[in-house]
């Protein structure tokens, strides 16, 4: 099924709306250039630009009386293909506009998931996306036909090779939406138990997020030394890449990238990628990463905040990274680094500020992991055992006289904890062992 507006329309007209008494707050004001940077990211092209103000949208067509004959009569004029509302519409209001447009209507939903098909590239990528797309189409779908059959003829049509057709249709999606659920769940259970590993072998894992474009792909490259695309686009990147870092030599850190938010993400997106996102639940630290030079980055930063909490990510410990210091006049704001602080400074593409990141990251990892000394009585050889079997030995030596072992380990703080506590350890003696409550 093929919804991608770059190979059918070209010639797009855009809608935007302030709605007045809205009730969300803080509505940000470069909505309209956000909006005009996700079309053209489509490969549209954008011929004309509608603004108005209403107090509240219209329920047959969202848009009041004159500013929808305003809109018919520029698409006449323009010869537009495609209008494209910064607005989610209801299905009817989608229907009822393109049939008085004669033109083909698609709202802020339609483009996202549009441009999240474009940039799909991977197995698991594709599969969301298309699954989010069918959600999306389903319900759309079903209501076309029913209004082409009355188009067609209405009474007596009823159950004519239509109606059959729309069954079909729905059959189809349904099994494709069914078959598609099924490669899903085998691919993230097989995930599952990969992120369980990553887990037993005690890796810190610190999850890079943040609204689209912020810069989140840029400074994985450079904790990880990867080359993963970085491009001045939204929603570069869709699928989740995790890689070991590079920067200091506690090589015990995995860092995540993974697909970049924006205000009103379409339900559906989040649902198909509910997988990639629960990923983030395995993470141990969260990098919110800011685009400080963008003048609605406070917006945006609490859009990011909203959506972890509704992702049940809020809990998860989070540095604000403020990026793109090089963009703005940045005065010297001090790069000491304080353990306590909540939010650093930094320019991931000129480097600016990444020793400051390194020695929070360097804190954060040796406030959660002991490295030191213990020492077991040989007699708790289960113990020994189960220690090797997580890769934490760093070193033995055994005393015959005491009938001590003495293990150089490398273990996070709280996994030690539970050992003590849930194997009622005999440890005789141990060095540096203080064990503390992570950040
Ligand atoms: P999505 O994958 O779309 O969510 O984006 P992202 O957050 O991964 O951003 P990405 O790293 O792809 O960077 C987006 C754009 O910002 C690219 O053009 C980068 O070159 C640019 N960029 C990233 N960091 C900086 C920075 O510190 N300064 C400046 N000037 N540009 C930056």
């Amino acid at each position: 099924m093929n919804l991608n507006i770059k190979e059918t329309l070209q010639r797009t007209l855009i809608v935007q709306i302030e709605i007045l008494n809205t009730t969300k707050k803080g509505v940000y004001e470069n909505k309209i250039n956000e909006f005009k940077e996700l079309v053209l990211s489509s490969g549209t092209k954008i011929i004309k630009t509608i603004e108005g103000k209403q107090d509240k949208p219209v329920s047959s067509t969202f848009v009041k009386k004159g500013k929808t004959l305003e809109i018919r009569n520029i698409v006449e004029e323009l010869k537009i293909d495609l209008v494209i509302f910064n607005h989610n519409l209801t299905p009817s209001q989608e229907r009822n506009l393109e049939s008085i447009f004669k033109a083909r209507v698609l709202d802020r939903t339609g483009l996202i998931l549009d441009i999240f098909a474009l940039r799909a590239r991977s197995y698991v990528g594709k599969l969301q996306v298309e699954l989010a797309q069918l959600t999306h189409l389903s319900t759309r779908l079903v209501r076309g036909w029913s209004h082409l059959e009355r188009q067609r003829g209405g009474i007596g049509l009823r159950g004519g090779p239509g109606e059959k057709q729309l069954e079909v249709d729905r059959r189809l999606i349904n099994q494709r939406i069914k078959t598609i659920n099924k490669r899903l769940g085998k691919v993230h259970k097989q995930k599952n138990l990969n992120r369980y590993s990553r887990k037993k072998n005690k890796n810190i894992i610190v999850a890079l997020v943040g609204y689209t474009n912020s810069g989140k792909t840029t400074l994985f490259n450079i904790l990880t030394g990867n080359d993963q695309f970085v491009a001045d686009q939204p929603f570069a990147t869709l699928d989740s890449v995790t890689r070991r870092n590079k920067s200091f030599d506690l090589n015990s850190v995995l860092f995540s990238d993974t697909v970049g938010f924006i205000s009103e993400l379409p339900t559906q997106l989040i649902e198909s990628f509910k997988a990639t996102l629960d990923e983030l639940k395995s993470a141990d630290l969260l990098l919110h990463v800011v685009d400080i030079s963008d003048p609605d980055f406070l917006f945006k930063f609490e859009e990011v905040n909203i959506l972890l909490e509704e992702l049940n990510l809020s809990h998860i410990p989070q540095l604000r990274v403020n990026n793109k210091i090089d963009k703005i006049d940045f005065k010297s704001r001090s790069s000491d680094f304080h353990p306590e602080d909540k939010e650093i400074w930094i320019s991931a593409k000129e480097n600016i500020g990444l020793e400051t990141l390194n020695k929070y990251m360097d804190h954060y990892v040796n406030k959660r992991v002991f490295v030191g000394w213990i020492s077991l009585q040989s007699a708790v050889g289960k113990i020994r055992a189960y220690l090797y079997s997580i890769g934490c030995v760093l070193e033995e030596k055994s005393c015959t006289s005491s009938g001590l072992v003495q293990l150089h380990i490398r273990i996070e703080k709280n996994k030690l904890k539970k050992l003590l506590l849930k194997k009622s350890v005999a440890l005789k003696d141990y060095e540096n062992l203080i064990i503390e409550e992570a950040v």
